[in-house]
């Protein structure tokens, strides 16, 4: 059997990972500086993450959502007190679109509504409902199509009002990222994230924070939403969560009834993910890592925002868009071939986007700052 070839490949076989490094099966040496999609949050293989997963692997490794699972306790309680959520209830699922999917679901429930507004350049996720929300027409298929859902122009107050003063009574949840990442590292400013907030009040509609990528302490906030003092119906997360391990979630405000059998999911909150996920607080509370996240943000675009062919930066923490005069992807390639680092890309071909794990060094910071320079200074 073959593999359904849907990824590009780079031609790289890691095969082993430590802190914010990577080797691949030649013994060559790899800088992470995207994490996976923003998934490695406290760094690869963390001592304490991998003793956790190895004593629970020990123990039980799984059982369904039929029995008790004291873990699912702990991990709520420790998300709730460093995130600030603890009066929120917390519904455990295993990737950021099924969180998304579980948040709209829920919100239709809770008003009986069925449409939902979401805004260009986002990116939620690839199921059902989650993908007919995502602005990327190439990745929604006729059977997610549907005109229950709107689109709106980001950061933009005035088409968003106009929306809901037409269709207010019909708009179940309104669904938008912290930051949108794979849109190009896109911050909402905080008067159109208050109107949101506002016309969701007014209209009895849901207001879905998608934090999966800009959420865990990425931004230099727990969620990045909290800068702006706004509060959620719904928060999603995922990625950084788990440092690998598949876990998502959704904080879900106490006005939400839960009823047996209204949400559910095989593996979500199983023993493993919830011991990953449970270490990966313990580090980022111990290694105060949302302060670190801000400190090394802003050490990075002090030292590259005058960079040749460096536009403009957009950031939060340690979530970098580096705005290019060009399209980003031959200096991808170069830091990645040429100085073995890896960067990412987003749908704006020109914005290099740079996440990497939140307890970076500067030493490890500063090997990227000076390769970045020798290519820029290529170019
Ligand atoms: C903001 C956001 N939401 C949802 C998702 C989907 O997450 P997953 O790939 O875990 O389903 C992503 C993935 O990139 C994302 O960036």
């Amino acid at each position: 059997m073959n593999l359904f070839n849907v990824y590009p490949l780079f031609n790289i076989n890691p095969v082993k990972a430590q802190g914010s490094f990577l080797w691949d099966d030649k013994g060559e040496k790899y800088l992470d500086f995207y994490g996976g999609h923003a998934v490695i949050s406290i760094g690869h293989n963390h001592p304490h993450y991998q003793a956790q997963l190895k004593e629970q692997l020990e123990k039980i490794s799984f059982y369904s959502n039929s029995v008790q699972n004291e873990l699912q306790i702990e991990l709520a309680e420790k998300l709730g007190k460093l995130s600030g959520y603890e009066d929120y209830n917390l519904f455990l699922c295993n990737s950021g679109a099924e969180a998304n999917e579980n948040a709209l679901k829920l919100a239709s429930f809770h008003n009986g509504k069925s449409k939902v507004l979401y805004f260009s350049g986002s990116f939620h996720g690839r199921t059902s409902a989650a993908v007919s929300v995502t602005d990327n027409p190439k990745i929604v298929a006729p059977v997610n199509f549907s005109e229950r859902f709107i689109k709106s122009e980001w950061n933009d107050i005035k088409q968003l009002e106009e929306i809901f003063e037409a269709q207010g009574s019909e708009i179940s949840s309104v669904i938008i990222e912290g930051i949108q990442g794979v849109g190009g590292i896109m911050i909402p400013t905080a008067e159109f994230l208050s109107k949101i907030k506002e016309l969701c009040e007014k209209y009895d509609a849901a207001l879905i924070l998608d934090e999966v990528q800009s959420g865990y302490g990425r931004s230099g906030y727990f969620f990045a939403h909290q800068e702006f003092g706004i509060e959620p119906d719904m928060i999603t997360t995922a990625k950084g969560m788990g440092n690998g391990f598949p876990i998502g979630g959704v904080l879900i405000h106490p006005k939400f009834e839960a009823s047996n059998g209204l949400l559910g999911t095989t593996f979500g909150g199983n023993h493993l993910a919830c011991a990953a996920a449970i270490a990966v607080l313990d580090v980022m509370k111990e290694e105060n890592l949302m302060a670190n996240a801000q400190q090394m943000g802003d050490y990075i675009e002090n030292e590259i925002k005058d960079f040749p062919h460096i536009k403009s930066i957009r950031r939060k923490g340690l979530m970098i868009g580096a705005e290019l005069d060009q399209d980003c992807s031959e200096v991808r390639k170069s830091l990645l071939y040429d100085h073995h680092i890896f960067t990412g890309n987003s749908n704006d071909k020109s914005v290099l986007r740079i996440l990497p794990a939140l307890n970076i060094g500067k030493e490890e910071t500063d090997l990227f700052v000076v390769a970045l320079k020798v290519v820029l200074d290529k170019i």
